[in-house]
């Protein structure tokens, strides 16, 4: 079991839980709060939307794949936490009553916190902010209405959750147990829960539990609870953990920790690599991005994870830590074969860090939905062209293999050669030669190949000045 302190719409509580007791679970069937809604269960539909406040500031995240030992030390707020005490509502409440933004109400509860939390942030891009918001009968229109009419009124001081008063460990929350404590049971034992004070105490710990498993924002992990019923203990919970979170720039160029997320990493990523940022303004939804990490991202060695193709194509470096053992290698390396990586046991991600250099990368995520879908086909390119001819490539995949893989023989194809039409022409047959895909509910294994193939020329014709954009037709 794990002991777990936060605040609770203003109260402190304290719970005792297994713990990989979600919060949607726990805030319905332990504390009676069924404004929380439960939809997919899977992170996708945003029905079960709370408020979370901690040191990385306020945030929407879905309770439904959110544990309750990752809120150590936060405040949480529920659609019940919304109004203030005396029965006022909050200003996005009264504006979905006002302009009819609601019509069965199974969306409303997650709406309503989604909103709420993009007022307190003072922001306004509606469309990015309920993507991870489905309402099947309302339709988004009054939503989108009311969210503007709400956005110029101050934000009620009874939903402004003061920061957390000391440094966090192991999750969203903010204060911690006495450093690197078990919560409530040696860590070894089953149903044990470790939260790591820094990343020393983690390798520590996590090279005498190398069978162990880290929970970082819990995007897949919490799957594994909901849809897989998986027993996952001995877990340690790393999110929040200051020393895997800092994002630096250092001689070799920009190094992101391990537990930094996909929504703190977008501006400094955008920066330098627009395409990039628009590759993460698609990964997930809002709620999504504001929990998954970009080491949880990398260790998970999924073929179709959306950060490693680009980072591939940027030639990042990715740095590994077992006990005081550190080693660094490129990242295409770190990807063997289908759910196999080069991570040894008790070996975990510290950090990535990607070579400055000029933006020259072009990233594009084929799939079924422009938003919250996952990849069927993800290509990133980083071409250097100089004169006119082709003197470097780095291109790298997702979706085209059992990793995420580069694309070495259509590289071979394009260096020392003119970048003209003839040229890429010529380079297509080399993308057999590099992947075999497989067919599979989010693409066939032709469509897969041919896709890859265009998105060669889509960066042959970006670089020539013809740019394509998939929301834009073009006469
Ligand atoms: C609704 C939804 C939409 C999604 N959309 C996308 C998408 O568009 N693109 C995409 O790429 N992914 C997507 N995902 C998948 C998921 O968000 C990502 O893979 C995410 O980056 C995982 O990070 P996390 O911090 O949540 O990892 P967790 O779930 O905490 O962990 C994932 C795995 O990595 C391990 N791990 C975590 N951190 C470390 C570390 N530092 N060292 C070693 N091992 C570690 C864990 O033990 C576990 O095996 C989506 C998931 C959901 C639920
Ligand atoms: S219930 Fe659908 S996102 Fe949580
Ligand atoms: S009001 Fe019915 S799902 Fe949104």
């Amino acid at each position: 079991m794990a002991k777990v302190s936060f605040t609770l719409n203003g109260t402190p509580v304290s719970a005792e839980v297994p713990p990989t007791t979600t919060l949607l679970d726990w805030l319905r069937e332990a504390r009676g709060l069924t404004g929380t809604k439960e939809g997919c269960n899977e992170g996708d539909c945003g029905a079960c939307t709370v408020m979370v406040t901690d040191v990385r500031g306020v945030r929407a995240l879905n309770a439904c794949i959110l544990l309750v030992p990752q809120l150590q030390g936060a405040a949480v707020r529920t659609v019940e936490g919304l109004g203030a005490p005396d029965g006022t509502l909050h200003p996005v409440q009264q504006a979905l009553i006002d302009h009819h933004g609601s019509q069965c109400g199974f969306c409303t509860p997650g709406i309503a916190v989604s909103l709420a939390v993009a007022h307190a942030q003072g922001r306004q891009d509606f469309d990015d902010i309920l993507a991870g918001n489905l309402c099947r009968c309302t339709g988004y229109a009054p939503i989108l209405r009311a969210a503007h009419a709400a956005a110029g009124a101050p934000v009620p001081a009874w939903v402004q959750d003061p920061p957390p008063a000391r440094r966090p460990a192991g999750g969203a929350g903010g204060s911690q147990p006495p450093a690197g404590l078990p919560m409530g049971a040696t860590a070894s034992a089953p149903g044990a829960a470790f939260l790591p004070r820094d990343a020393d105490d983690l390798a520590r710990w996590y090279a005498a539990h190398p069978d162990a498993t880290l929970i970082a924002g819990a995007t897949d992990v919490g799957l594994w609870i909901t849809k897989g019923l998986r027993d996952l203990a001995p877990v340690a919970f790393i999110a929040g953990l200051d020393d895997l979170r800092r994002i630096e720039e250092t001689p070799d160029g920009l190094r992101l920790g391990a537990c930094v997320t996909l929504a703190e990493a977008h501006a400094p990523l955008a920066a330098r690599h627009p395409a990039l940022g628009e590759l993460i303004r698609r990964y997930g939804s809002e709620q999504v991005r504001a929990a998954a990490t970009i080491g949880g991202n990398i260790a998970n060695g999924s073929p179709i994870g959306d950060s490693p193709p680009p980072l591939i194509a940027l030639g990042a470096t990715l740095h590994l830590r077992h006990g005081d053992t550190r080693r660094a290698l490129p990242l295409e390396e770190f990807f063997l074969d289908y759910g196999r990586q080069d991570r040894r046991p008790g070996e975990f991600v510290e950090a990535v860090t990607i070579p400055a250099q000029p933006d020259r990368l072009r990233v594009w995520k084929i799939s079924k939905r422009f938003d919250q879908d996952i990849s069927a086909v993800c290509g990133a390119f980083n071409i250097t062209v100089e004169g006119g001819t082709v003197t470097a490539a780095r291109i790298a995949f997702g979706g085209m293999a059992g990793t995420p893989k580069r694309a070495r023989a259509v590289e071979a194809a394009l260096i020392g050669r003119p970048w003209t039409a003839a040229t890429v022409t010529a380079a297509l047959p080399a993308f057999e030669a590099d992947f075999t895909p497989l067919s599979d509910m989010r693409a066939s294994a032709a469509y897969r190949m041919r896709t890859a193939q265009a998105l060669l020329w889509r960066a042959f014709h970006a670089d020539h000045g013809t740019p394509l954009f998939v929301l834009e037709v073009a006469p």
